[in-house]
């Protein structure tokens, strides 16, 4: 069996404060294979982002072992890290983090540079699934919360990471583009095996993933019970034919929505 993408072991992570250590995250083991999806769930300050930006290295872990795609990650320095995160690495941040003063165009062609890959099919793919097309030349200062995150989002999946780490994705989106989010990202885990781990508020949301982390007091509580309902539905958005990397021009194809009554 393959090398896990992510292995968590015995990790902890605190903070120092005004008010002394605070321990976010305790003794948390963990692993995310390939084509994984999962939810992470908890309350406001339960550690989710802190759990994300370790795994990113952004944060460093207080004690414990991250192993990611098998390497061990305590010895990497900036260019190690930097690799990683170019090639293997997308990051929906909370806060967008988007380039400026570019344009859309250029914040998605952003990870495509760095991995000397030229604009296709499936970045034409993300632009139309997630509505962008129209906004393309904008700059992306200029844009509402909403096209924001989406520019975020294709950004985020330009260059088919093998990890995909999303912190709210759908929080500032309305109902139908919640759901064509979540279609993209089901499709991309089933058809490239990219492994997702996405933080979310949402009941909907989470329920288009295979399991779920739900963090408390800084343990995990796994769930990784997939409903037939979910796994019908995460197979009818995979049915949808995503472009994979040519240099070829073809016209996108509109993913299929699943239908659901549920609040996002
Ligand atoms: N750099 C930091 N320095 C000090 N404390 C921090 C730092 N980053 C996070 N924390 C603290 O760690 C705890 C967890 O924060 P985190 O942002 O991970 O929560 P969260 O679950 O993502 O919350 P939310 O759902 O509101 O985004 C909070 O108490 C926060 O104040
Ligand atoms: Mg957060």
């Amino acid at each position: 069996m393959s090398q896990p993408i992510v292995a968590l072991s015995h990790i902890c992570k605190s903070f120092h404060d005004g008010e002394g250590e605070h321990q976010v995250i305790k003794d948390l083991s963990i692993a995310l294979n390939q084509g994984d999806t999962v939810a992470l769930t908890g309350a406001s300050g339960s550690g989710k982002s802190t759990l994300l930006n370790i795994i990113a290295g952004f944060e460093h872990p207080t004690a414990g072992s991250l192993k990611l795609l098998g390497q061990e990650t305590s010895d990497w320095q900036d260019k190690q890290w930097s690799e990683f995160r170019h090639q293997q690495l997308g990051v929906v941040f909370q806060q967008f983090n988007l380039l400026t003063p570019l344009n859309v165009r250029d914040n998605i062609r952003f990870a495509l540079q760095l991995n000397k890959l030229n604009w296709d099919d499936w970045c034409d793919h993300l632009v139309d699934n997630l509505g962008l097309r129209p906004l393309l030349t904008r700059d992306v200062e200029a844009l509402s919360g909403g096209q924001q995150q989406r520019v975020a989002i294709a950004r985020a999946l330009a260059h088919k990471p093998a990890l995909l780490l999303a912190d709210e994705p759908t929080g500032n989106l309305d109902h139908s583009a919640s759901l064509e989010v979540m279609s993209l990202l089901t499709s991309l885990a089933k058809q490239q095996q990219t492994c997702v781990l996405m933080v979310t508020h949402s009941e909907v949301c989470a329920n288009y993933m295979q399991s779920r982390w739900h963090l408390e007091s800084g343990h995990i509580n796994q769930d990784t019970q997939v409903s037939s309902a979910q796994t019908a539905m995460q197979d009818t958005v995979a049915a949808t034919q995503a472009p994979t990397h040519t240099s070829t021009q073809t016209d996108s194809q509109v993913a299929t929505q699943p239908e659901s009554s549920e609040a996002v």
